[in-house]
Formats: structure tokens, C-alpha cells, sequence
């Protein structure tokens, strides 16, 4: 099954309640949350205040996307503020040690590797895994150019997860999709579409959350 997660990153951060209550009414599957910390990547977005206060405005799953140096020191802020699935990136921490942090708050665990980290980091965490999550630009900033070579690691992943008996893995990618490219994304394994600019800058978000639908 297909899901859309749109990014709040592309959106207007003074109305973030309406924000998440129309991605909801446009059909929307998850809520996808940019959380930057200045380090880890250059951009500061917010951090599990923003979860807690869009938390009651919605009934879509919260998935935050931690870009953050220290991902270990925010887990539990972030469960308690109301995340449903949380994802920390393999290039800096212990993802044994940080699923087993988050399995501990019952929020659903996914890890996910930069555009110039291996897909072969996530084969580990593959096997415990709630979902897996590509990135398809540099993370950091909304709107760039998808990064193609990303189709290869998709197809990768998805091969190991069938190898594993993991079928059932949803894997996400996120960064530069658009309604032109989604089909070779889903083609190659994904089943979890992260769209900031495709929605946000879109006329009609409940058309376009459709269409990147495939
Ligand atoms: C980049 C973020 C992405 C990004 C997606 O650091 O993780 O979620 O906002 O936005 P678009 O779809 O505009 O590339
Ligand atoms: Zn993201």
C-alpha cells in the first residue's frame, strides 16, 4: 500500500494546527516532521514542542525525521510529545542501542541513511526495523533535485527485505519527488512517499497528495 507523508517543512509553521488538519481532510497518511538541530545539518526547524502542540490537531500518524547530531538525548521528548514513529540517522548513532531506546516508549522505529551513506548500513537494523527511509537529496533544505542513483538503493533495500522475510518493511524516501518521478520510486520498492514542494506548492494538495499516488 501506497502512503503519502507530507513534509510541514514546505509549509507555513504560524498555522501548523491547520496545516495537519487539512493534509488530513486532503488524504494524507502520515505527517512528515523535519526536526533539524543546527549540527547535524546547517538548518535549525523545530523540535518535539511543534509534535505536542500539532499532536491533538490531528488523528494521522506523527512521523519525525530526526536530523540531529545527538539522536539518544531527544527520543524521550519526542515519544512523550506525541510522535507515532520516529527515525534516526545511521550516521551518528548505535541503531541497536537507539531502537531499543524507542521500542521502549512504544513508538515505532526507522532508521535512515544520507545520500552518500551505503545502503548497506540499514541492513542490520532491517530486521527489527518499522520502516526504513532513504534520502534521496542532502538533507537539510526542502525543494531540491532528486538524486537518482537513490532507484538502486530503493531496489537494494527492498531485495534484502524480501531476502530476510521482511516484505512487509515499509521503506520511505524522502527529498525532490514529484508527481513526474514518484512512479520510478514506487517501481523501485518504495511504499512510503515524504513530499514537502509536490504538496505544499501545489494549487490543490488533495490532487496532488492523489496523483503522487501513482
Ligand atoms: C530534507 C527533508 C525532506 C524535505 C522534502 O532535509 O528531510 O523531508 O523537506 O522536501 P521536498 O519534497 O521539497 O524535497
Ligand atoms: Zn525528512
Amino acid at each position: 500500500m501506497i502512503k503519502i507523508a507530507p513534509s510541514i517543512l514546505a509549509s507555513d509553521f504560524s498555522h501548523a494546527g491547520e496545516t495537519v488538519k487539512a493534509l488530513e481532510a486532503c488524504g494524507a497518511d502520515l505527517v512528515h516532521c523535519d526536526v533539524m538541530d543546527g549540527n547535524f545539518v546547517p538548518p535549525i526547524t523545530f523540535g518535539a514542542q511543534m509534535v505536542r502542540d500539532i499532536r491533538p490537531k490531528t488523528s494521522l500518524p506523527l512521523d519525525c525525521h530526526l536530523m540531529v547530531l545527538h539522536p539518544e538525548t531527544h527520543i524521550e521528548d519526542f515519544a512523550k510529545a506525541g510522535a507515532d514513529v520516529i527515525t534516526v540517522h545511521a550516521e551518528v548513532c548505535d541503531l541497536v542501542r537507539l531502537f531499543r531506546q524507542i521500542e521502549g516508549y512504544g513508538v515505532k522505529k526507522s532508521a535512515v541513511v544520507n545520500p552518500e551513506t551505503d545502503v548497506e548500513k540499514l541492513f542490520p537494523a532491517a530486521e527489527t526495523a518499522d520502516m526504513l527511509l532513504l534520502m534521496s537529496v542532502h538533507p537539510g533544505w526542502g525543494g531540491q533535485k532528486f538524486i537518482p542513483e537513490t532507484l538502486k538503493k530503493i531496489e537494494k533495500l527492498r531485495n534484502r527485505c524480501e531476502k530476510i522475510g521482511r516484505s512487509d518493511l515499509d521503506i520511505e524516501v524522502d527529498g525532490g519527488i514529484t508527481e513526474e518521478n514518484v512512479k520510478d520510486v514506487i517501481a523501485a520498492g518504495a511504499n512510503v512517499i515524504v513530499a514537502g514542494s509536490a504538496v505544499f506548492r501545489s494549487a490543490d494538495m488533495a490532487q496532488a497528495i492523489a496523483r503522487l499516488r501513482g
